[in-house]
């Protein structure tokens, strides 16, 4: 399958799980492309399978906390996804709150497929990356 691990990453926390989301990818037997989404054409979201979105949140910790703002702009801007199977992960610091429903229904909007959908705590990033990706690919097959 084509794999394709977009994510926007203000201090390298997020790039690097998204990079270790490519590479177990990549070691399962699929091709894997990592990159900004702000680097990301409309023909690499159309060539690919299965799409894994991944951003830092940003907020007061309490409240106001949503996926990082660069992240939802550009998903309103993407072209249709429908068909698409796309899922879906997030960096944070102390709580995500409602982060990831935002990222899907954003997606939802622009008719993706939501499949996995995963959390990751700053510090333990490596954490739970094999189980994500399984799910991930599960639901493109
Ligand atoms: C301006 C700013 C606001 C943040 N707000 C929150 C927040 O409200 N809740 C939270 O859990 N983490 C918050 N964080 C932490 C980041 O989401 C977290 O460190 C993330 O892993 C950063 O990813 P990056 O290194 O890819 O940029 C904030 C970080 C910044 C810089």
């Amino acid at each position: 399958m084509n794999v394709l691990v977009v994510y926007e990453s203000r201090g390298g926390r997020t790039k690097k799980v998204a990079q270790s989301i490519s590479k177990d990818a990549s070691d399962k037997g699929h091709a894997a492309t990592v990159k900004p989404i702000a680097e990301t054409s409309s023909d690499e979201i159309t060539a690919a399978d299965c799409i894994i979105v991944g951003t830092w949140v940003e907020g007061f910790i309490l409240f106001g906390v949503h996926p990082a703002r660069a992240t939802s702009s550009w998903i309103s801007a993407l072209p249709s996804l429908t068909g698409k199977s796309v899922s879906v992960f997030c960096t944070y610091a102390v709580n995500p709150r409602n982060s990831l429903d935002e990222l899907k229904h954003g997606l939802e909007s622009r008719g993706a497929k939501i499949g996995a959908s995963q959390a990751f705590h700053r510090s333990r990033t490596e954490e739970k990356i094999g189980t994500f990706v399984d799910a991930a690919l599960s639901v493109a097959m």
